[in-house]
């Protein structure tokens, strides 16, 4: 497909003069300008060129130009600075270019030819634990890659890699037994499977998790009965199974509920326990090719290197006393995904603690030969910080549930719409149905608004105002254009050519809505929904000023109010791609 987007015409045009200048047409990129005052966009390729011919930049610069084709589209192009190119387009061929984009189904956006298949790694909670703020932010900003990446084209799959076979489950499984020794589940010789109707519920694990975790914490020996249970677990003692398969469907039952109230959904729920049938196999394997050696008793894979300015130390695979680690189901997980899922790019969306995990987990596979041509990106985040400082916590200071912290965000939205005579006269099952929608957009926006590496404070009387940088801006901004185009089109007004603007405030609409493409692209290449964030809540704006300068519905000339209408349409549909792309719903109306 040829580009359509601004950037990419632009581009071509110059790499074209590039190369009629005998210079490397690789040099040739336009980007949006950083100094509006100077020009709309910007090409500084000239600069780079002449330090590779050893040529003065002006006058490269200048022969650039003078090799320009299709020159008229420009109102000004000038050289500044050391060979900065400044270019201005005309009002015309903005328009036109505006025409194009609301022509195409994509908007501008190129959908990659040659798609690789990605696996993106998020959400990653544990069962039967309650989920904390890092497994949010990381099904939040996971959520925001994988539809980003599917527009692009890719061939995404994504899988949620829960934490299904760690130390917890061998600590239920002792409450269990200290409740209800009677079950037959604790026999050693228990040979059936669980039953269908079970007394235990999803309520009863997240009360009994807590209590277990703090005995075992406060007592050495109940703490040794858990980590029993836990080998015993891994090893297939059958009744342990039982239970644990059990403990796994009631959580993975009440997860898939809480992600769908966030509009999160995964093509794979495999969990760390999948692996475990490679574990041996794989350690085997390594030790026989010398890649994993013994070393006071454990097995590890040495991944450190002489250019290493801090300690990275050996990947774990198998402890002295026996028993694998996180680490090997990673290394596993690593050898199913580039084989049997022949993954070219897996990205991990993890807090940014674990970063010494992934940067041994990756070395190692790459010492052993296991992504030879597969990316391997640890998506690192922040924190979500409380107004204290300190990771989100309730009032009472315990780990918030996910389901309580959307209903506290839904409520809260209420509150605040009733507030701005927002949903006023709607019937009830309408004006909730807005309000989840707000409040899931005031959650995501908080999270995804900053870089994903900083850590931020959630604010929540903050980010649920209508106005500034929030969700609930952002769909209100977006409601207010749909509502204006049913009002016109109740009037009998069709939107219609766009034609050049007649006001300023009207180009920097058109200029804005022509950067969409390129922000998509940088949003994907550096797996940044920030940008996204920056880009919508900036065109938000624009389009404000201008409905507030170019009063639509009553404009005179036929011609000019088609023209907006057709304007602000384009500009709906940008709002409306951006913020599904971003997670969020936009109501018909509010
Ligand atoms: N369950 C892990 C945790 O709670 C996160 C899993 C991340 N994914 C991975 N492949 N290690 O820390």
């Amino acid at each position: 497909m040829t580009s359509i987007s601004m950037i990419g015409k632009l581009t071509t045009m110059f790499s074209r003069a590039f190369e009629s200048c005998g210079l490397d047409p690789r040099l040739s990129r336009v980007i949006i300008s950083d100094r509006p005052d100077l020009g709309q966009f910007q090409c500084n390729g000239a600069l780079a060129a002449a330090r590779a011919e050893k040529k003065n930049p002006k006058a490269i610069a200048e022969a650039v130009i003078e090799a320009l084709q299709d020159r008229h589209i420009f109102s000004d192009i000038s050289i500044a600075g050391a060979g900065f190119i400044n270019l201005t387009l005309t009002d015309a061929f903005l328009a036109s270019h505006m025409e194009e984009m609301a022509g195409d189904d994509r908007l501008g956006c190129a959908k990659t030819s040659q798609p690789r298949n990605v696996i993106i790694d998020f959400g990653g909670p544990n069962v039967a634990k309650p989920m904390h703020v890092g497994h949010l932010r990381s099904t939040i900003i996971g959520d925001c890659l994988q539809r980003l990446l599917r527009f692009t084209g890719e061939n995404v799959t994504s899988d949620i890699h829960l934490g299904d076979w760690g130390l917890q489950m061998g600590m239920l499984i002792c409450e269990l037994r200290r409740r209800q020794p009677e079950l037959p589940y604790f026999d050693a010789s228990y040979a059936g499977p669980y039953p269908d109707k079970t007394p235990v519920t999803i309520d009863d694990l997240e009360e009994m998790y807590p209590l277990a975790s703090a005995r075992c914490k406060g007592d050495e020996r109940e703490m040794e009965s858990a980590r029993t249970a836990t080998a015993e677990l891994q090893q297939g003692r059958p009744g342990y199974r039982a239970l644990w398969s059990h403990f796994v469907n009631v959580s993975v039952n009440a997860l898939k509920d809480d992600f769908g109230k966030l509009g999160v959904s995964f093509d794979l729920w495999r969990g760390e326990s999948y692996y475990n049938e490679r574990l041996p196999g794989m350690i085997e394997q390594l030790k026989e090719r010398g890649n994993a050696r013994v070393s006071e008793g454990a097995v590890v894979i040495p991944v450190s290197s002489p250019s290493d300015k801090k300690e990275v130390p050996p990947l774990i695979l198998e402890k002295s006393e026996g028993g694998y680690l996180y680490g090997t189901t990673d290394l596993a997980t690593i050898e199913e995904r580039t084989g049997e899922l022949n993954a070219d790019l897996v990205l991990y969306v993890v807090d940014k603690r674990q970063h010494l995990h992934f940067e041994q987990v990756f070395r190692a596979a790459r010492i052993v030969s296991l992504a030879r041509n597969t990316g391997l990106e640890h998506i690192a985040f922040g924190t979500m910080n409380g107004p204290d400082g300190k990771p989100f916590k309730t009032r009472a200071g315990g780990v918030m549930k996910l389901k309580d912290l959307i209903s506290m965000v839904t409520e809260n939205a209420l509150v605040r719409m009733r507030e701005n005579r927002i949903a006023e006269d709607f019937d009830e099952p309408e004006r909730q149905s807005i309000a989840r929608q707000v409040g899931i957009a005031t959650l995501k926006f908080a999270d995804l608004g900053n870089h994903r590496t900083s850590d931020y404070v959630f604010d929540l009387a903050n980010f649920s105002r209508f106005e500034g940088r929030t969700g609930p801006y952002l769909l209100y901004t977006a409601v207010r254009i749909k509502s204006i185009l049913r009002k016109a089109k109740d009037e009998g007004l069709d939107p219609g050519p766009i034609l050049a603007p007649t006001v300023p405030v009207e180009r920097e609409l058109m200029l804005n809505l022509s950067w969409l493409p390129e922000k998509i692209t940088n949003a994907c290449a550096e797996r940044a929904p920030n940008y996204l964030c920056d880009f919508v809540y900036t065109l938000a704006q624009v389009f404000s000023r201008f409905y507030q300068q170019c009063h639509i519905l009553s404009e005179k000339d036929p011609a000019v109010q088609s023209s907006w209408l057709a304007l602000s349409q384009l500009c709906l549909r940008e709002l409306e791609l951006v913020l599904s792309l971003l997670g969020m719903n936009v109501p018909e109306r509010m």
